[in-house]
């Protein structure tokens, strides 16, 4: 079957997640700003659902036409074969967005999709009432440059909600996002990965997933699951190919926190994920913290000055975090922050430096990695 998938991203990790699609063996993977888009079959749906780890949807592309008036709309929705993809008892509710698009108004985008698609499926079903009380095929629809593309959602709750992040301290980092520092930071199994700012752990956690090659969304379940026309046998065998993919690792990952409650829910999250006894917990101020490894990743979200203290600590934090690195040796550091003089109040300037969006905040990713060849004293 050769249908075409479209995963939103975060903005700044598209490149990401068409090198994790390409790692599950999918094919015709193309990125985009904002989306990377791919080809397959129901197998490929439900194995990037199951296992890719910074993608937010794994959306089914259903049409694609051009639309600057709610009758183009209309007549380019009634077009597309609705009826290949939606039962007689199917909910099938709308949302979407639009972007310098002639069509900017969403109620009445939405209405005109619905109106249409219901219109399409009334020939179909030779009825006129649709109860939707069935399987839900949530439609997504793009508006951008006029251009319209009609999807569904597999996916249902976005693919950041793994299910093992139960409870959290504040301003926890989205788990794609989490994911994506993790695989830039080019972890290698057997070396040791630190977090010195842990929160509830997710960045730990996904660095533990990622080095034990496990699914991060193993466990949790999926809209399309619930779709008729996709036998359970398709979702049985890619969880059967995820667990086949699971290797131990030799890695050392520790997660530290000032904050004990922040560290004793990050341990309980890490438990609920399944790699509980891959991580080592502690309870330390950064300041604390000696080189006791060589080589390794440090990678962080430290607070950033806006929402958890104020501007002046969060640099003062910044300089001693900076006077800790330099004590290690030829280990890579990934630091997420909004603050744009990180790399000043950090002391050393980063040799890559990549914006990245958490939820709304612009945020840099600096990169240290050039001097991991030798002693940055
Ligand atoms: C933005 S949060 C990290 C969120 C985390 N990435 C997550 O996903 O939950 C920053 C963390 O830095 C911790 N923190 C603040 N000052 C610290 C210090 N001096 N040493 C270590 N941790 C500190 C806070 O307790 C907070 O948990």
């Amino acid at each position: 079957m050769d249908l075409t998938f479209t995963v939103p991203t975060l903005f700044g990790l598209e490149g990401i997640v068409a090198r994790e699609l390409g790692f599950l063996e999918i094919d015709g993977v193309n990125a985009y700003d904002g989306k990377v888009t791919f080809k397959g079959g129901f197998s490929e749906m439900a194995r990037a659902n199951i296992a890719m780890r910074s993608g937010e949807r794994v959306l089914l592309n259903v049409g694609e036409f051009h639309a600057e008036t709610f009758d183009e709309l209309f007549e380019g929705t009634k077009s597309l074969p609705w009826e290949e993809f939606i039962g007689s008892d199917d909910a099938f509710p709308v949302t979407g967005y639009t972007l310098e698009s002639k069509l900017f108004s969403l109620p009445d985008c939405q209405s005109i999709i619905k109106k249409a698609v219901v219109e399409r499926l009334k020939k179909t079903y030779m009825t006129d009432w649709f109860k939707e009380t069935g399987a839900k095929k949530q439609i997504r629809f793009s508006l951008v440059k006029d251009t319209a593309v009609l999807m569904l959602d597999t996916s249902g709750e976005g693919l950041h909600k793994r299910g093992y992040r139960a409870v959290s301290k504040a301003a926890p980092l989205r788990e794609t996002l989490a994911a994506a520092i993790v695989s830039l930071s080019r972890f290698k199994n057997g070396e040791t990965f630190l977090d010195p700012f842990c929160g509830s752990g997710t960045i730990g956690i996904e660095a533990a997933l990622y080095a034990t090659y496990a699914a991060p969304n193993l466990k949790r379940s999926f809209d399309a699951e619930k779709w008729s026309e996709i036998p359970a046998s398709v979702w049985q065998a890619e969880r059967e190919r995820a667990i086949a993919r699971i290797k131990p690792t030799s890695s050392d990952i520790i997660c530290s926190d000032i904050d004990g409650e922040a560290v004793s829910i990050a341990a309980v999250n890490a438990k609920r994920a399944g790699v509980g006894g891959k991580i080592r917990f502690e309870t330390k101020d950064v300041r604390d913290i000696r080189p006791t490894f060589e080589g390794g990743v440090i990678a962080a979200n430290p607070p950033y000055g806006e929402r958890l203290m104020e501007q002046k600590e969060a640099e003062r934090l910044y300089a001693e975090f900076g006077k800790v690195y330099r004590r290690f040796k030829n280990t890579r550091a990934y630091i997420l922050t909004s603050h744009e003089e990180f790399e000043k109040q950090f002391g050393m300037k980063a040799d890559k430096n990549r914006k990245l969006y958490n939820g709304m905040i612009k945020c840099y990713l600096f990169q240290y990695y050039k001097n991991a060849l030798g002693s940055k004293k």
